[in-house]
């Protein structure tokens, strides 16, 4: 062999090992965190004053871990998908497709929702048949469309090969041992701690600062003529706020207080059935979403299917379909005919910048939230 060649082969080899380290190493990808851990302190304010000093049962060092495996896509089967991969914190962790990717190119089968202020709901997933945070974090690790790790003992030997968990597990649970059980309460306490209760809005219930006039004209149409409150009121904009229904099917078919969930007549008839398929009562019945951030969080509904709030409200002012389970609040009392509300466009406008008033910039930069494997 020529020295040339000899040279030249030499360097080839050179570059060759040299890329099989690089794409060693940039297999594990290390999370950056603070020096000192971030507080988790709920950050109790606004509408949410009344739960000032309420500890959650979260630990800085739990929610830490939680928002490392919130992030980390080694919990997907083929390590492409992480919880933040359909949760965006820029528009209040939801998804700004209709359908989010999940593994293998496969689509959700519903639209990703927002998280925030989700510390206390019972009622989870779109047709709610979570009941607790905790039975739900580990679900979309499951799920063979979102992240397909049904094999919850491989799940805890890939943690455990990841070298930045020992630290994390002994910190929050005073031992290295991974669990799923562990998981489950780590991703839990991290996601009980995303709470975001400083818009404009909150500042207005708190402190009496006003709104802008347009948006102050929205929330009269909100709380008056477009009837929004029956289902969107409380702290979070998704409680029925006990308002009364005796016809609701779901507290028995008697008289009762109504649950957060309605069918708003988006169709005639449903395709997705929601929570149909507890009930044929309930076909077309889906939770009622907090409209936190609501401004960012744009798909709209339980598939995407609107991409603006114009569109929402002219669903609501002219759009409902008279569906087997509308809600009452949408059907006239004498004729029981689907309402019209006839909103001027004014009020329309209006509205959406009353809509507007309920995001709360901090949450979307709260670095406690954000992704840590972020370069
Ligand atoms: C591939 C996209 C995708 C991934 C990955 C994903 N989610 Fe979701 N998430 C969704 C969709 C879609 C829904 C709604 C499903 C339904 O209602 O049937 C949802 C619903 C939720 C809800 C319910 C919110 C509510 O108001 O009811 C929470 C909480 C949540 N996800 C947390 C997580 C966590 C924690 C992870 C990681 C372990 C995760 N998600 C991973 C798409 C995703
Ligand atoms: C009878 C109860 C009810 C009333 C009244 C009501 N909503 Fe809703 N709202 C719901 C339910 C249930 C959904 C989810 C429906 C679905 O996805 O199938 C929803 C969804 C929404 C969404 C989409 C949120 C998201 O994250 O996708 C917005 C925005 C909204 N409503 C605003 C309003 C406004 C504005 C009014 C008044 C004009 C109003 N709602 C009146 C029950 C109600």
């Amino acid at each position: 062999m020529k020295p040339f060649q000899t040279l030249l082969s030499l360097c080839l080899l050179f570059v060759l090992v040299s890329c099989q380290e690089d794409s060693f190493k940039t297999k594990i990808e290390y999370p950056v965190l603070p020096e000192t851990s971030y507080s988790y302190k709920p950050n109790w304010g606004g509408m949410h004053s009344h739960m000032v000093g309420q500890d959650l049962g979260i630990t800085d060092a739990g929610a830490t871990l939680g928002r490392v495996l919130f992030y980390d896509k080694i919990l997907s089967i083929d390590n492409t998908v992480s919880c933040g991969s359909c949760h965006l914190q820029s528009i209040g962790f939801a998804d700004q497709a209709r359908l989010s990717d999940g593994i293998d190119n496969q689509k959700t089968d519903r639209n990703a929702p927002p998280i925030s202020n989700l510390y206390d709901d019972n009622l989870l997933f779109w047709d709610g048949r979570a009941t607790s945070l905790n039975d739900l974090v580990l679900q979309p690790v499951r799920n063979h469309k979102e992240m397909g790790m049904e094999n919850m003992e491989f799940l805890v030997a890939k943690i455990k090969a990841a070298p930045y968990y020992d630290e994390l597990f002994s910190k929050a649970y005073g031992s290295n041992e991974v669990t799923s059980d562990r998981v489950a309460d780590a991703m839990t306490q991290f996601v009980k701690s995303m709470i975001g209760c400083d818009s404009e809005m909150d500042r207005l219930q708190v402190s009496g600062q006003p709104l802008s006039p347009q948006a102050e004209a929205g929330r009269n149409v909100f709380f008056g003529k477009g009837s929004c409150y029956n289902c969107h009121s409380g702290p979070d904009f998704n409680d029925r706020g006990g308002f009364f229904d005796p016809f609701f099917p779901p507290n028995g078919g008697g008289f009762g207080w109504a649950q957060d969930i309605a069918d708003i007549g988006l169709d005639k008839e449903y395709t997705d059935v929601g929570m149909g398929v507890f009930d044929q009562e309930l076909v077309g019945v889906f939770k009622i979403p907090s409209l936190r951030n609501v401004a960012l969080t744009a798909p709209y509904m339980h598939d995407g299917r609107f991409a603006t709030l114009e569109e929402v409200i002219n669903h609501y002012d002219s759009g409902i379909n008279k569906s087997p389970n509308l809600d009452d609040v949408f059907k006239s009392w004498d004729t029981g005919e689907t309402i019209r509300l006839g909103l001027s466009e004014e009020e329309k406008s209006s509205l959406v910048a009353f809509l507007h008033t309920l995001t709360d910039e901090n949450y979307m930069n709260d670095l406690r939230f954000s992704d840590p494997f972020k370069k």
